[in-house]
């Protein structure tokens, strides 16, 4: 048995007492008046560090600092850009133990998913680091001969960035990598729950040698000042958000005014479909991957398990037994594999939606209730013969809780996991090919896993299609949301 973790003395040995301010044009300052707002720990309630709390005169002199730093890190050569990229990469991982404890603190994740995801954001910076050298423009051919036409492809200008709390630190190098690599210079926002670890970043970033305002870290308690400072600023050419389609609506409408370009990466409400011929053990094992990574608080978590009914009842059977099993408590110890949810509210969502399910018929077959652990923990939850108009299946539920649906044909798999405004993400699970080719190209969703419960990587298009967003992040393509195509036509 491992000794018992003391989170109090992992916060006060990891965070130490340099204290964390907000990054302007290199600089590390306070806010306004001194303004701060309190950091806890979700797992425990013990307060972590404060941080700044800026208002619109702190956003408006980052956007001045990105936009004093824009020339000179545009015409920075591609392959400087890419190697400030490299190094930053590179000290995160030198790193990883301690910006990883510094998540698990704030955000609650099992501290071995903190680790991975400090690995995933590096891997975001070395991708776009490769693109950086490969921003190529183009030439068309000419109608005239005396023509001819030229295609640049050119950094879009400030980008701003507002960050979610699930991923601290892989949703801001999924947007900061490309922005920097493009040239772009950043002003970014992280959720007011996990602001250290984007501050962690930004000293990350300063040893690497980025140069000063290129990028800019702005904390607040209240995210309203700073989303209306930076929309109405005509130097912010560019807004990229990860969070809820709620506020991503409000965002397009805010955005109208000085018609930024956008990409939105919102909620989603992911099927995970097993059907019969699947391989039921792989399916279990990738259920549990996908439906528990970071307690169920993904925008690709499985949201509702479809399960094809010749196989329902063995497939629950199995599924339920080994959630059964997972362990829940501080993400600091290592026998954890489900942490706390990040706050009361999402707590209350989680028991609001079991409590629905129960009324409406579901049968609990694993856990169903608080976990008494902490405040924010929830059992992992088996929900037995769930249905498509329980609020589990119609909304995100974002915790640790799994409605299994039974469905009869493949038709009807299809129907079912398409009848939702979201598309992000979907899985399914079978060994005949042909069912491969018909399911994967008529889900509706940006992403589909075959097989394949955890298909994000830093090489691969990431992002939904209805109301779950706009544009990809990741990917070969990914950069392109942060450069702007101008066309050059040359009379000789
Ligand atoms: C998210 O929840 O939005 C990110 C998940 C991922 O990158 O896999």
């Amino acid at each position: 048995m491992s000794a018992p973790v003391d989170p109090a003395a992992v916060a006060a040995a990891t965070l130490g007492d340099a204290g964390y301010g907000l990054l302007i044009g290199g600089e590390w300052r306070g806010a306004a008046g001194g303004a701060t707002f309190a950091v806890t720990n979700p797992a425990t309630g013990e307060h972590l560090a404060d941080v700044p709390d800026a208002g619109a005169a702190e956003a408006r002199t980052a956007v001045e600092a990105a936009h004093a730093a824009l020339p000179d890190w545009a015409a920075t050569p591609a392959p400087a850009r890419a190697a400030v990229l490299r190094k930053a990469a590179a000290l995160m991982l030198d790193e990883q133990e301690r910006l990883a404890t510094v998540m698990t603190l704030e955000q609650g994740k099992p501290l071995a998913e903190a680790r991975g995801e400090i690995a995933y954001a590096a891997s975001f910076l070395s991708w776009f680091a490769g693109e950086a050298e490969r921003v190529y423009g183009s030439t068309i051919p000419a109608s005239a001969a005396g023509k001819r036409l030229l295609v640049l492809r050119q950094p879009v200008g400030v980008a701003a960035m507002i960050t979610p709390w699930n991923f601290p630190a892989a949703m801001i190098t999924r947007k900061l990598g490309p922005a920097l690599a493009a040239g772009c210079t950043a002003v970014v926002k992280p959720a007011e729950q996990t602001p250290l670890s984007a501050l962690e970043l930004g000293r990350v970033f300063a040893r690497a040698g980025l140069p000063p305002g290129a990028l800019n870290l702005v904390t607040c308690r209240d995210p309203q000042p700073f989303s209306e400072t930076i929309f109405a600023d005509e130097r912010v050419r560019k807004v990229s958000f990860t969070g809820s389609t709620e506020v991503g609506k409000l965002l397009i409408r805010q955005s109208a005014d000085t018609v930024k370009r956008l990409s939105l990466e919102l909620g989603g409400n992911a099927p995970f479909i097993v059907f019969a011929d699947a391989d039921l053990d792989a399916a279990v094992r990738g259920a549990i991957a996908s439906k528990f990574r970071n307690a169920g608080q993904t925008c690709v978590c499985a949201n509702r398990i479809f399960v094809q009914r010749e196989v329902y009842d063995r497939f629950a059977e199995l599924f339920a037994a080994q959630v059964a099993g997972l362990r829940v408590g501080n993400g600091l110890d290592p026998a954890s594999v489900i942490g706390p949810l990040i706050d009361e509210q999402a707590r209350a969502k989680v028991e609001r939606h079991v409590a629905d399910a129960i009324a409406g018929g579901a049968a609990v077959l694993a856990g169903g209730r608080p976990a008494p652990v902490g405040a924010n923990f929830w059992a992992p939850t088996v929900l037995a013969n769930a249905t498509a108009d329980m609020l589990v299946a119609r909304e995100e539920t974002f915790g640790p809780v799994a409605p299994l649906i039974p469905f009869g044909d493949e038709d009807e798999a299809l129907a079912l996991a398409n009848d939702t405004p979201f598309g992000l993400a979907a899985y399914f699970y079978t060994r005949d090919v042909g069912r491969v080719w018909r399911v994967a190209e008529g889900l509706e969703y940006g992403i589909v896993g075959v097989n394949d419960p955890i298909p994000s990587t830093a090489q691969a298009p990431f992002g939904g299609v209805k109301q779950s967003g706009l544009g990809r992040e990741g990917g070969p393509t990914g950069i392109n949301e942060y450069l702007e195509e101008k066309y050059v036509s040359l009379a000789l």
